[in-house]
């Protein structure tokens, strides 16, 4: 066992490890591009980007200079009573590419935070203007807005929290309209989804603060997609009650729906919109909750007590704008969106034989996610049959962690064509495998 793994043993305490059962955690000593590497030098494909951070691949060099020459000039400063140009920059320029008026951004460290802080900007946002019944949130089943008790409570559809249900706080939910490729039920689906939306608006919409979305793609919830038009609708139902919409893009922000932005590619304003992982393209812990102009005025008062109560100590840290910037700028010069769209193609080659698979269903395409569902696998997350399934793929060089019996691939957007094929040969090998194991 090597020194690392050694240390690792003794004093870690990884997340979402049982550590009584847990096979040794991979040393990983380098990484490029898609491509990881283990202490003996043996390569595995990042096909899930890491935790669907690192769009632009590992190390990139760009990334990686801008990173070098913000610490030269400033790691960290307060963001209370001081700014920089990274932090100021960043802003600027999510505001450019974000539409309509969201254009105040609300610095902090990761996707929870990101969520939370919405929340909590939606609560005051009643209050500051004396409204004080609105003491809920109105969320989807299924979704999942991470680990904090706020963004645990309106992510309780995902049955990951049931343990933590007395420490939450009140919520409404709502039906979500999943489909797939292929999916001849969706019309049906979204009609009922709707109608339960209208009729919980009917009974709560006084008592809502504001309703949160994953908009087009569940995520942690099991990859589940729906049609623009359908958040689209929703995203409308709900703004026609001067509710306000809070769009999660934690997850699809950044290029994985194939637009930078999903409520772009839906075309609305929300008005607010979450993000982390890509904004720093998988290299440091950062979050932005942007608000649309019009909330932000509602904090703006003489009495500050209206300010919106809320800080974090790394809040704004210039390491990680330096960073997040040269991701926006590479987006432009690498052409990233057309490299999605050129994954998203070679995706969509793969859906006949997902579709024809005995052991594939709802197999499903979005900019640069791949899915389906696994028959017959125990749906629960971490799973036995899911962690055998992760492990075989492990063995064979690739880093895919099926959610359940959900198979996913959300790759680097610097994926090779040469490596995808590698990626498809491994999904269809273990597809063969399950089938061989079922009969
Ligand atoms: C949609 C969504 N929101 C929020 C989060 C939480 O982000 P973090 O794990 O950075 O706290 C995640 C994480 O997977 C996510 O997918």
């Amino acid at each position: 066992m090597s020194d690392i793994l050694k240390k690792d043993k003794e004093f870690v305490w990884h997340p979402f490890t049982q550590h009584a059962t847990e096979r040794d955690p991979i040393v990983i000593t380098s990484a490029k591009g898609a491509s990881l590497y283990d202490e003996a030098g043996n390569e595995m494909l990042d096909m899930i980007s890491s935790w669907w951070t690192c769009i632009h691949g590992h190390a990139h060099p760009k990334l990686n200079a801008a990173l070098a020459a913000q610490a030269q000039a400033v790691p960290h400063v307060m963001f209370s009573g001081f700014t920089h140009a990274p932090g100021a920059e960043l802003s600027e320029k999510l505001a450019q590419r974000l539409p309509g008026d969201l254009n105040r951004t609300f610095f902090s460290d990761n996707g929870s935070t990101a969520v939370e802080i919405s929340l909590k900007i939606a609560y005051q946002y009643w209050k500051n203007a004396d409204e004080h019944g609105r003491t809920k949130f109105l969320a989807f089943d299924g979704g999942y807005h991470g680990e904090t008790l706020g963004a645990m409570s309106v992510g309780r559809g995902c049955g990951f929290f049931k343990l933590f249900e007395d420490l939450m706080c009140s919520i409404e939910s709502v039906p979500y309209a999943h489909t797939w490729d292929g999916d001849t039920d969706i019309e049906r689906k979204e009609e009922e989804a709707l109608a339960a939306l209208k009729n919980k608006l009917s009974v709560h919409k006084h008592e809502i603060a504001a309703m949160i979305v994953e908009p087009l793609m569940q995520g942690a919830g099991g990859m589940r997609f729906c049609r623009p038009q359908f958040m689209k609708q929703v995203t409308d139902l709900v703004q026609a009650e001067g509710i306000l919409v809070i769009y999660d893009e934690v997850a699809v922000g950044f290029g994985r729906s194939g637009s930078l932005f999903a409520c772009e590619k839906i075309g609305v304003v929300p008005d607010m919109v979450c993000l982390s992982k890509g904004l720093t393209a998988g290299y440091l812990p950062m979050a932005v909750t942007v608000a649309a102009q019009r909330v932000f005025e509602r904090f703006l008062d003489q009495d500050p007590a209206k300010m919106f109560l809320h800080s974090h100590t790394f809040c704004g840290n210039p390491l990680a704008c330096a960073v997040a910037l040269e991701s926006l700028n590479l987006f432009e010069e690498e052409k990233t969106l057309e490299r999605i769209a050129h994954i998203e193609a070679r995706h969509r080659e793969q859906l006949p034989h997902l579709q024809a698979h005995p052991s594939a269903a709802q197999a499903r395409v979005m900019g640069s996610v791949l899915a389906f569902n696994l028959r017959g696998l125990d749906d629960a997350f971490k799973s036995i049959e899911s962690v055998t399934l992760r492990d075989w793929f492990w063995e064979r060089g690739l880093n895919i962690r099926p959610l359940g019996n959900v198979v996913y691939l959300m790759p680097p957007y610097c994926i090779a064509d040469e490596q995808l094929d590698r990626a498809y040969a491994g999904l269809f090998e273990g597809l063969e495998q399950l089938a061989r194991r079922a009969a």
